[in-house]
């Protein structure tokens, strides 16, 4: 039983659900939320920091800051207080409500921004936001996750390698991609790996980060506005864009069978399953990695007039087929009476 006494000392590393049920193959979802920052980011966050330590460049007086859609920014939240540090996070109008409230419950400061950049997101302007402070006050640390290379090693020394001890024999991974930091250290892992793995980038449909076309977007972590700075496309065998309304499908699937994940894990995992009914083999190994659970999307991927502003009625009306499917001709009945849990 582990025993810490820093909430950043904790990350469970070798949870895998099987997926079988809902995908038709075989598919281990690598779960990273089992942690006190609740999600993957906490690998980046903790390897980013220690750097900064170790090099001098994070002191007592310093005030970290650091652009983020919500992850990270918890992490850095998380270990900024538990180490006595000052963090601001900026952020967008795509950051939950619950995420932001968590940094400030853990004693940050929030900064949203408000204007597009020109691709129709929020970085370039977060970015601008940031090294202006930079500029104008030497006391703020940028660890800069989109260049920074602990972000991409932290998962190159545990990520890739907690797939490997449950999975030595694992055929193809599934990796969505924000920073592409857990696609980086996982691809260039598996290219030393002893035996082929095929790596899957998963992006969101309106993300450029693979050269596709700028669209809009509405759920945080997977998809950039700009190319990924990290990003190495040579270690990528595949990519794979993914629709909202599929991401958001697979979201609601995998909850009516009690699994509540955030949304790039049913990115991730409509991507995977999408694959495996193509290209799936009798004895094939295939692992997905999940970021983070549900919670933090219940006011926007879990509540129905969310996405019926944005998505439409046809979203929610295939919602209510596969719920249908699920039920018993009696049950179905009673749910076919009106909706009470839509609110004004
Ligand atoms: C929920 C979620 N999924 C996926 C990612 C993408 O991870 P990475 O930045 O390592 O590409 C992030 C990153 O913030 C995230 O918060």
């Amino acid at each position: 039983m582990p025993v810490i006494s820093a909430p950043y000392a904790f990350n469970e590393g070798d949870l895998f659900v099987d997926l079988l049920s809902i995908c038709g193959h075989p598919l281990y979802l690598k779960c990273e939320a089992f942690n006190f920052a609740g999600s993957i980011k906490l690998k980046a966050a903790n390897e980013m920091v220690e750097a900064a330590e170790r090099d001098g460049v994070l002191t007592a007086d310093s005030v970290l800051v650091e652009s983020s859609s919500g992850n990270l920014g918890v992490a850095l939240s998380m270990i900024a207080a538990s180490k006595g540090y000052r963090f601001l996070c900026v952020t967008d109008s795509r950051c939950n409500l619950s995420t932001r409230l968590l940094m400030e419950a853990l004693g940050s400061d929030v900064h949203i921004v408000a204007d597009q950049d020109s691709n129709g997101g929020f970085l370039g302007t977060r970015i601008e936001y940031v090294r202006a402070l930079c500029a104008a006050d030497d006391r703020y640390v940028w660890l800069s996750q989109y260049t920074n290379e602990g972000n991409w090693l932290a998962h190159y020394r545990t990520t890739a390698p907690e797939i490997v001890r449950q999975f030595p024999d694992v055929d193809v991974v599934f990796i969505g991609a924000g920073t592409t930091g857990t696609l980086m250290g996982c691809a260039r892992y598996f290219r030393q790996w002893h035996r082929p793995v095929r790596v899957v980038a998963v992006d969101a449909l309106g993300s450029v980060s693979f050269g596709g076309e700028p669209g809009r977007r509405m759920i945080p972590g997977v998809g950039m506005s700009m190319r990924p700075p990290l990003l190495d496309e040579s270690c990528v065998d595949e990519v794979m864009w993914v629709e909202e309304t599929d991401t958001i499908r697979m979201c609601h699937r995998l909850a009516r069978r009690g699994f509540l994940f955030g949304g790039s894990t049913g990115t991730v995992v409509s991507a995977a399953a999408d694959w495996l009914a193509r290209n799936g083999r009798p004895g094939m190994t295939a692992v997905a990695v999940a970021p983070d659970l549900g919670e933090r999307y219940l006011d926007t991927i879990y509540q129905t007039n969310w996405l019926q502003d944005l998505y439409g009625d046809q979203v929610l009306e295939s919602l209510d087929t596969a719920r249908m499917s699920a039920l018993s001709p009696e049950a179905e009945s009673a749910a076919r009476a009106p909706d009470r849990r839509r609110t004004p």
